[in-house]
């Protein structure tokens, strides 16, 4: 199955509390590994960016999955494809929260220091979402 890569924009909804972000993130961990997914989750208390990689099938049907979810809404495809590695490999799911950073790196991949990912080009998504995670590692 060929190995892909998605990314996706969403925002809250207004009743979204930090207990939604624990459940949501113990369903990636336990789920994620056992489907061959990695990624990365950026969340800023107003937008979600996600990107998810692994087998076609089960990038899909996660991706279903997750835009039926109801703790988020206007989910939106950034990017969708084959890829020939993954930039997300050490993790079932990581999650970046809200933090200085996300400003900082916002500025640098758009037209704007408020994080925005509707605002992203597919290619400045995903450099914005391998530096997040790179400059997180520590
Ligand atoms: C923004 C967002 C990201 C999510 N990411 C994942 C994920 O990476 N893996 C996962 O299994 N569930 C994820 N979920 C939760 C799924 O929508 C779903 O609730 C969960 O997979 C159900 O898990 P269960 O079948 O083990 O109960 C996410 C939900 C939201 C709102």
């Amino acid at each position: 199955m060929y190995l892909t890569r998605l990314i996706y924009a969403s925002s809250q909804t207004e009743q979204f509390s930090q207990n939604d972000i624990e459940a949501m993130m113990a369903a990636a961990q336990a789920n994620n590994p056992r489907l061959g997914l990695s990624g990365v989750l950026c969340f800023n208390r107003k937008f979600f960016l996600q990107c998810l990689e692994g087998p076609r099938e089960q990038v899909n049907l996660m991706y279903n999955k997750i835009v039926a979810d109801p703790r988020h809404r206007h989910v939106t495809l950034v990017a969708y494809g084959e890829v020939d590695e993954r930039y997300f490999g050490q993790w079932a799911m990581k999650y970046v929260p809200d933090n200085q950073q996300i400003q900082a790196l916002a500025f640098r991949f758009s037209d704007s220091d408020d994080f925005n990912p509707y605002r992203m080009t597919a290619a400045s998504a995903l450099a914005f979402l391998r530096t997040l995670a790179a400059d997180s590692e520590t």
